[in-house]
């Protein structure tokens, strides 16, 4: 799918949140009504997931990150209050109401943001003038995915991650154990129990680095 540019004249001034907490619930609900499969959930993730999920990253060497499904922007605000000046933050929606919101909402130059399925991340990656990320990301309901998409978008998200590169995943279940084992020989698996519902948490590291470390 192709990203499509959006018309900015509405977008916020930098730094800049005009939307309420609620307000980002009421779209975010509003959204899980028109597509329950592609949204997965009724509410977006907690604060303390957001900050789980965010803790071991290394910022300071870290020049792209990509998220994948930022909704209403939950994590894309907090990766950007940690995200180094220079660096560039990828951020792939298939939903184009939420693309037009973060659009709208969040003005920041480190922040790309396409409409598009995380299956063409490579593409994405490639037209934002980089070779691979970093960090990837993903707040996608991989459960709900059609057959053979989920196994795709973590074949392709290995090939993207640099050597030492971790893919970030959060899930409700752990069908996605399933989908990372065949592809990263190290996989660690927490649960964040303060969010609606508890949150399985994957990091799933490229080999060669724990290699080079070791
Ligand atoms: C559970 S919501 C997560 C929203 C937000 N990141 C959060 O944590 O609250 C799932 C998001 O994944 C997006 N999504 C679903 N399938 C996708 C795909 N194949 N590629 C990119 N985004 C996708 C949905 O549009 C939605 O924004």
């Amino acid at each position: 799918m192709a990203s499509i540019p959006l018309k900015k004249k509405n977008r916020a001034q930098p730094g800049k949140r005009s939307t309420t907490f609620l307000g980002q619930w009421s779209m975010f609900l509003r959204q899980f009504i028109k597509h329950p499969g592609m949204i997965g959930s009724v509410i977006p993730s907690s604060q303390m997931l957001v900050d789980s999920m965010l803790e071991g990253v290394d910022w300071q060497r870290t020049r792209l990150f990509v998220e994948y499904g930022p909704g209403v922007g939950t994590f894309t605000r907090p990766i950007l209050d940690r995200l180094h000046p220079d660096a560039t933050l990828l951020a792939i929606d298939l939903n184009l109401d939420f693309v037009a919101y973060l659009e709208a909402e969040i003005a920041d130059p480190r922040l790309r943001i396409v409409h598009g399925s995380a299956a063409d991340v490579r593409r994405f990656i490639k037209e934002s003038g980089y070779a691979q990320a970093d960090y990837v990301l993903s707040g996608i309901p991989f459960s709900t995915l059609p057959d053979g998409v989920g196994e795709a978008i973590c074949a392709e998200t290995r090939s993207v991650l640099k050597d030492g590169g971790a893919f970030l995943v959060y899930q409700y279940s752990g069908y996605m154990r399933r989908l990372l084992s065949p592809l990263f020989e190290e996989i660690r698996e927490r649960v964040e129990w303060r969010n609606i519902p508890p949150c399985r948490m994957f990091v799933a590291m490229k080999r060669q680095i724990l290699a080079q470390a070791a």
